[in-house]
């Protein structure tokens, strides 16, 4: 027999995706953004996400179909990021999520929306090698995770105290002139720098921190320290190396984040590291992360950028993951939760 067709939501922060899976294989992925009409905000502006959310969830769902060349009535189970995120754009997806169901009658499934991130993965690299430890960086959190049963929650390890590091990238980018989101120029920039030219510090890696912060990240630090360089070099009525800078403060946050993630695999004599989030799309990251765990016979799995930024795709991979693991879905009164712990 077929493997169950599942179709997932996403709208907890600014983009509105469905995407549509059988067991592994991603048979649509559409995507709505609005990301643009928060550019000029210079971050998400919440109620604006909502409205777009509201305006783009019908089409998007309908491209999703159509993509994959099946109906509604063909679905096997409805999976919907129920949090963490923004409230009133979670609210959109899952009262989408609801209606769809009632009306077709098909099982719902909220979902976490770090746990979608890992599971994500899957539809690149097939089923995932538990114990894993998962490394999740985008705009909105910076997590460590301890993956032992995917289908049943994951445990956290360590978190940031203060910015995540997609924040990081966008307010630096912003500092240096550049277009929001900031990953991505900051990415394309760097290429050009010299990433030793600048010592940024690297936050939370010092022999007293580490004791009492072994897993988690601080960048917030890391930000002001771009900026005082910065406003140095304009006070003196320097031109800035916007190349090195970017370079230079890149290298600091790939730095924490794949020693800190490699640490943890190590500890635990775990031989899978699977990176996701939007910052999961930055080249360096990508690189250095292989390059480290080469070393230690650590295998490192990161989906192509598509994947890593937020979809509809990630919230199937993790639906179907759970219909295949026999788990029961939601109660159609499930509500969305901003603060949804894994
Ligand atoms: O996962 P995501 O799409 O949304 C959230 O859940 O936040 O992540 C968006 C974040 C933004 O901060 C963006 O600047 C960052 O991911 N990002 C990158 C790159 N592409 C996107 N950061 C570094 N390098 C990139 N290439
Ligand atoms: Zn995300």
């Amino acid at each position: 027999a077929d493997e169950p067709l599942i179709l997932g939501i996403e709208t907890s922060c600014d983009e509105t995706g469905v995407g549509i899976v059988r067991g592994h294989t991603l048979l649509a992925d559409a995507l709505a953004s609005s990301v643009e009409e928060h550019a000029r905000f210079g971050g998400v502006v919440p109620e604006v996400a909502s409205r777009a959310h509201l305006e783009a969830i019908v089409p998007t769902m309908q491209r999703a179909l159509t993509e994959a060349g099946v109906t509604l009535a063909d679905i096997d189970a409805i999976a919907v990021t129920s949090g963490p995120g923004l409230a009133g754009a979670l609210l959109v997806g899952v009262a989408a999520a609801k209606g769809y169901a009632l009306a077709a009658e098909k099982p719902v499934y909220g979902v976490n929306h770090l746990a979608a991130h890992v599971a994500v993965d899957t539809l690149e690299h097939g089923p995932l090698p538990e114990p894993a430890i998962a490394l999740l960086v985008s705009g909105g959190h910076s997590s460590l995770l301890l993956v032992d049963d995917l289908a049943r929650g994951v445990t956290p390890l360590g978190a940031t105290i203060d910015d995540a590091a997609g924040e990081a990238f966008d307010k630096v980018a912003r500092l240096l002139g550049l277009p929001f989101p900031g990953g991505p120029p900051i990415d394309r920039e760097a290429r050009a720098g010299d990433a030793a030219s600048i010592a940024f510090p690297r936050g939370l890696t010092a022999a007293k921190d580490l004791a009492a912060h072994r897993y988690d990240f601080s960048f917030s630090g890391l930000k002001t320290a771009v900026a005082r360089w910065v406003e140095a070099r304009q006070r003196a009525g320097e031109p800035v190396p916007v190349a090195d800078v970017a370079a230079s403060f890149q290298e600091a946050v790939c730095d924490v984040l794949t020693s800190k993630a490699l640490a943890a695999c190590r500890a635990q004599g775990i031989e899978t590291l699977v990176i996701g989030g939007g910052v999961a799309a930055n080249s360096r990251l990508r690189a250095l992360a292989e390059q480290r765990a080469e070393k230690y016979g650590i295998r490192v799995r990161v989906p192509r950028p598509k994947l890593c930024t937020d979809n509809g795709a990630m919230v199937a991979a993790l639906g179907s993951h759970l219909v295949a693991a026999g788990v029961a879905p939601s109660r159609l009164d499930l509500p969305a939760d901003s603060a949804l712990p894994l």
